[in-house]
């Protein structure tokens, strides 16, 4: 039989289309093979950042903990944070880490597992800056692209011009060079940064919103969700999450 060169085209560009044809390693697998697959950002700090070639963080910390209550260890992937929901999606990990805030966006396309902390979004600027969110209009805003920040900051009115960059560092050295006038991040991780750079003249002001932050995993995996959230409650009543928020925050950032 003759195949006609119309249908391999057709397999072909099939094939192309589904890149990655894979499912979602369910409870069981995951248990006998010892090791989560998890991916994280590794420049959002504390949460989740680099030292040296090491991945580090509150998050990261957190779900080695949680891993370890799950009698697992966890292999680590660094990914850019506005691939990870499609890859979640594609199958490339178990789960990712990375402050995910709850949106209804998101829970299309993915499943959020309950809350490992409570924030929301801040204003940062130079003294002399816009420090509310009244003060914004008629300024350039930096954010990280594919963010709560983001889409939080496009319903300010009036803003000049709303600059993305692909991860946070880059939103803040854009900032301290003026070539932005605030930036717009995680209240957290702007008290940590600005603690770590407090010559670089900039301080924080109003929140513009709230959110919950959790670990997000492909839908139809609710045995994992299941064990990561029993997990995660012995991680936070042991009293191990209160001395690793405490470390990174010296406060409790939890939802509680
Ligand atoms: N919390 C924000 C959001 O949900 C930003 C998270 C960014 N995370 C990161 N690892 N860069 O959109």
């Amino acid at each position: 039989m003759k195949i006609s060169h119309q249908l391999i085209a057709a397999i072909c560009s099939l094939a192309a289309f589904f890149p990655t044809w894979t499912h979602a390693r369910d409870w069981n697998t995951i248990k006998e093979s010892g090791t989560l697959i998890a991916a994280t950002e590794g420049a959002f700090f504390p949460f989740n950042y680099f030292e040296g070639p090491k991945l580090t963080g509150f998050e990261v910390e957190l779900a080695e903990a949680v891993a370890k209550e799950m009698g697992l260890k966890i292999e680590w992937k660094a990914l850019a944070f506005d691939a990870q929901v499609a890859s979640i999606r594609q199958d490339r990990f178990d789960f990712a880490i990375a402050s995910h805030g709850y949106t209804e966006d998101r829970a299309k396309a993915v499943d959020f597992a309950n809350p490992h902390y409570c924030t929301g979004g801040v204003i940062a600027a130079h003294t002399d800056g816009p420090l509310t969110v009244k003060a914004l209009q008629g300024k350039t805003v930096g954010v990280q692209v594919s963010t709560s920040y983001l889409d939080n900051a496009k319903k300010i009115p009036g803003i000049k011009e709303l600059k993305t960059y692909k991860a946070d560092p880059e939103a803040f050295s854009a900032l301290k060079a003026r070539k932005t006038d605030a930036w717009i991040s995680d209240k957290w991780l702007i008290k940590s940064t600005l603690e770590k750079n407090a010559d670089a003249g900039i301080v924080s002001g109003e929140q513009v919103f709230v959110e919950r932050v959790s670990m997000i995993l492909n839908k139809n995996n609710t045995d994992l969700k299941e064990q990561w959230n029993i997990a995660l409650v012995k991680v936070m009543s042991s009293g191990n999450y209160l001395k690793m928020s405490q470390k990174y925050f010296r406060t409790d950032i939890s939802c509680n």
